[in-house]
């Protein structure tokens, strides 16, 4: 199978947390000690993807390239592309297409923030299904906020309906889809919904009807946070800090995961760890070269 590439949606117009987000793009807002996007993008890299596209809007991409740079500072190959309006999820298949050139995708939205015990161990075997896609659907207690999955009576996902008035299940759909090489021309085929906007919904169902869409569902042993208002957002950060401080374990550090997965020397980790001083940061770094000594 062709590698498959990353995709981080990071665009929209964040106007549901104004004014913070009026100056500032919303996947830049720190989530503790973190902006939001080292969260998605960790787990991108927890799936093993190295090439990853990162879609923001126009005036927003040169903040995100200070930040996030060409990639090779965590052995990873960034490519940056505009939306010019927040036309829809699935339009990012459009705008992605010549990136991905046949490669199948994971696409991540940039505030989606995902924990677990087991969760690189979902991403590779989400990765290896070559046919058709895995999404992942995750109990909530208001799904009528999101994409939400209808099952039939042996548990199989038979429609994915968003923000449905009268929500068939509990179970949302996460910001996160492997699909398939396909998955650009399907969203060529999909028509604008009544909101105007391309829908991921509509993409899936593309999938599902064919048989070839896996709904996999998020335990109990998972966090999947939500940021999109300014008290899930303030929430999200407190479980990063509660867990974080108490394990002694950072959360959404590329430069762990880097390391670990083999992307990085000692040499370039060394060097993270002073460029981040005498920070918390740059101690945890420090140690994990330590330890490994
Ligand atoms: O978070 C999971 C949910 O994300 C799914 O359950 C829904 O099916 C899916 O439609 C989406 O729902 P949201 O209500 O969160 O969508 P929203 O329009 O807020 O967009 C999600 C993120 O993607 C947001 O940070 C902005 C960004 N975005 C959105 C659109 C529509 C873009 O970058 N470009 C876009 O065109």
């Amino acid at each position: 199978m062709t590698e498959r590439k990353g995709i981080i949606l990071a665009g929209g117009s964040g106007t549901r947390l104004y004014p913070i987000t009026m100056g500032v793009s919303k996947q830049l807002m720190p989530v503790y000690d973190k902006p939001m996007v080292y969260y998605p993008l960790s787990v991108l890299m927890h799936a093993g993807i190295r090439e990853v596209a990162i879609i923001t809007t126009p005036h927003d991409q040169d903040q995100f390239r200070r930040l996030l740079q060409d990639g090779s500072q965590w052995g990873m190959s960034f490519t940056y592309i505009t939306q010019p309006s927040p036309d829809g999820l699935a339009q990012a298949y459009l705008l992605a297409e010549d990136f991905l050139d046949g490669a199948p995708s994971a696409m991540v939205l940039g505030d989606n923030i995902f924990f677990g015990h087991g969760l690189p161990e979902a991403l590779q075997s989400a990765d290896a299904q070559e046919k058709g896609g895995t999404v992942f659907g995750y109990h909530v207690v208001d799904p009528e906020r999101y994409g939400v999955v209808d099952f039939d009576k042996d548990g199989t996902a038979r429609e994915i309906i968003e923000k449905p008035e009268v929500p068939p299940s509990n179970f949302a759909v996460t910001g996160l889809y492997f699909l398939d090489a396909e998955a650009p021309a399907r969203a060529r085929a999909i028509t604008p919904s009544a909101r105007g906007e391309l829908e991921i919904v509509s993409l899936l169902q593309s999938y599902l009807e064919e048989g070839t869409l896996s709904v996999q569902t998020m335990g109990r042993g998972y966090a999947w946070l939500d940021t999109g208002t300014h008290a899930s957002l303030l929430d999200a950060g407190n479980f990063v800090r509660t867990m974080s401080q108490r394990q002694g374990l950072q959360i959404g550090c590329p430069e762990e995961i880097a390391w670990h997965n083999g992307w990085i020397g000692k040499e370039l980790m060394a060097q993270h760890a002073k460029t981040f001083g005498k920070t918390d940061y740059g101690g945890y770094l420090a140690a994990l070269i330590r330890e490994a000594e």
